[in-house]
């Protein structure tokens, strides 16, 4: 049996998921959560389908040791290759569709692009996605595989990056997108360098808003006042690797954050 004060297991490749769960840890300040970033595994975004699969299952199934109410995808290469929408009886929500969702709210001309890894955008699931929730526009995708280690180098704001920028997405904005889905978990980190990129007539979208409303309504949330939540934060290689960063994109949240290794004590406990 589950209650309303079991954790929700969020899983990413590494730590760019934190990106999904901080705007989650916002909006439901009571939830507690159990965060694994497959650090030792990352990238995804270049692996095959099986393998992706493999390294889901093997996620969801660590996650569901921890009587977890619901499971959160916070990676879109993982989200693309796990169709089920339950694992070990509970419910898992993914980033494709949440995304899919905004983009078909902002778009004002029906030219949307979507970047992503390669895993990503060669599985097609959010222009999928797009035409099941009715879209008859156009779509303009990009694999942008040189935008996370950019990311990962802290290159946010910097030409190299703009270089990147404009070799990949030069089409799409000749194209004329009015709307641009950030694919991918690090993405939403380059908000600022591909807004100065493409003007205020392009709006960038990341699942989390519409994923923080799927959660609402699915009862899997603690939403009533209740004691502060709690983040325990796992990572399969070293987690002292990942502390800078994660306490970085965690700023100012309000959970108390624990840090753990896959087996062996706390290294680390904190909040923020
Ligand atoms: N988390 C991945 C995603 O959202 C990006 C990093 C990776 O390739 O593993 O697709």
């Amino acid at each position: 049996m589950t209650s309303l004060t079991a954790p929700i297991g969020v899983f990413d490749s590494g730590v760019g998921g934190l990106t999904v769960l901080k705007h989650l840890c916002q909006t439901f300040p009571a939830q507690s959560w159990i965060y694994l970033g497959d650090t030792a595994r990352l990238p995804y975004g270049t692996k095959s389908g099986i393998t992706i699969h493999a390294y889901t299952e093997e996620n969801l199934t660590f996650l569901s040791q921890f009587n977890c109410q619901a499971f959160i995808i916070a990676c879109n290469s993982a989200s693309t290759q796990f169709p089920s929408d339950f694992h070990s009886g509970r419910p898992v929500f993914k980033v494709i569709k949440p995304g899919a969702i905004q983009a078909l709210q902002e778009t004002r001309n029906g030219k949307i692009g979507i970047i992503g890894t390669k895993a990503t955008i060669s599985s097609r699931v959010y222009e999928n996605e797009l035409h099941r929730l009715g879209f008859s526009g156009e779509t303009f995708s990009q694999a942008c595989p040189l935008f996370v280690p950019l990311v990962e180098e802290g290159l946010l704001h910097d030409a190299a990056t703009d270089l990147i920028i404009d070799r990949y997405l030069r089409p799409m904005k000749e194209a004329g997108i009015d709307t641009l889905i950030l694919g991918c978990t690090h993405y939403p980190l380059l908000y600022q360098a591909l807004n100065r990129y493409f003007g205020p007539s392009v709006k960038l979208v990341s699942s989390e808003f519409q994923l923080s409303q799927s959660l609402a309504h699915s009862h899997c949330v603690q939403t009533e006042p209740h004691t502060p939540g709690h983040i325990t934060l796992y990572t399969t290689d070293r987690v002292e690797f990942v502390k800078d960063i994660a306490e970085r994109i965690l700023l100012g949240i309000t959970q108390t954050i624990e840090y753990r290794n896959i087996s062996g004590p706390p290294l680390y406990e904190g909040s923020l």
